[in-house]
């Protein structure tokens, strides 16, 4: 049995491919979508679009437009203005739903035992479910989040994008009590989509890895802009999908990871305790160490083929 999965994403590059990972190695329920790497009109376009390409009935559904206490902050030196640059977008086709995030993964897991969150975008929505029903955080099986870094950030020194666009969300989700998964920097960084690896998805030839591979030659030049180094991008967001649906792919350590939201140098930081002995804090999070990388991209690989 596929396991349930409740997306909710700020496409964005990986973004859109977590979500067409997603629909092939889960049963995706449904889509939330959030301010992050480009304003939620963006966001919202370009999780419709990315269902389109995909042929996905799954409904998207509009989340929150800033975050908990701060102005909206985006990232379009990796993903354009648009959230998405680089493939033809085609016109769309459909239209967001009218029943809000928040509403609809309340009642999604109310209805689906088992539901995993998967979230890959500035906390906000999640954490607004979790303020609004503090038993979500038990009914759920989990929260597979992309996100922070024990290492070095990619927006400061100290932060990954999502936490640091919105920390306060990521306190209240690593604070609520949940199964909290999380795929930091040091982990998504080992999963990298260099030109071969580009040319191998869009010699598969389908809609989805066509529009995969135009995606990923935009994303690794805005890698290399950004960064130095060649041209090649790691895909962040499909980490957090296949962490449920292909757990064996990873190692991964219990933790406990703190946000610092008020540090002049530091906002956005993950704190992560890897000490041992009696003074560490007990865990709250499970955080992903390692990944099979060759395997990982197998998994794509076949998804990307068996799509439309
Ligand atoms: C995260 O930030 C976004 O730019 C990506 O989509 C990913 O979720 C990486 O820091
Ligand atoms: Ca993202």
């Amino acid at each position: 049995m596929p396991v349930p999965i409740w997306l909710d994403c700020d496409p964005g590059h990986d973004d859109v491919i977590a979500i067409f990972l997603a629909a092939q190695r889960s049963d995706l329920i449904g889509i939330s979508v959030v301010s992050g790497n480009a304003p939620l009109a963006f966001t919202e376009r370009n999780g419709l679009t990315a269902c389109q390409v995909a042929g996905l009935a799954t409904p998207v559904h509009r989340g929150a437009a800033k975050p908990l206490v701060r102005p909206a902050q985006h990232a379009e030196y990796i993903h354009g203005e648009s959230g998405l640059d680089g493939p033809a977008i085609p016109t769309l086709t459909r239209k967001a739903s009218e029943v809000p995030a928040v509403r609809a993964l309340l009642d999604a897991a109310e209805k689906h035992a088992g539901l995993w969150v998967v979230a890959v975008g500035p906390l906000t929505n999640v954490a607004l479910a979790l303020l609004l029903e503090p038993g979500l955080a038990q009914r759920l099986a989990g929260i597979s989040v992309m996100g922070g870094t024990w290492g070095p950030g990619n927006v400061t020194a100290a932060a990954e994008f999502n936490v640091w666009a919105d920390p306060e969300a990521a306190q209240v989700v690593l604070e609520a009590g949940a199964n909290v998964v999380l795929a930091g920097l040091d982990l998504t960084h080992q999963f990298v989509m260099d030109r071969g690896r580009i040319a191998q998805i869009r010699a598969l030839g389908t809609q989805t890895a066509l529009f995969s591979a135009d995606l990923l030659d935009y994303f690794a030049a805005a890698y290399a802009r950004s960064y130095g180094g060649p041209a090649q991008g790691p895909l962040h967001d499909p980490c957090s999908v296949l962490a449920v649906t292909d757990p064996h792919l990873f190692a991964s350590e219990p933790r406990h990871v703190a946000v610092e939201c008020a540090g002049e140098f530091t906002r956005g930081m993950t704190v992560v305790d890897r000490r041992t002995g009696p003074r560490v804090l007990p865990p709250n999070a499970t955080v992903l160490t390692n990944i099979d990388d060759e395997a990982a991209f197998q998994v794509l690989m076949d998804a990307l083929g068996a799509s439309l």
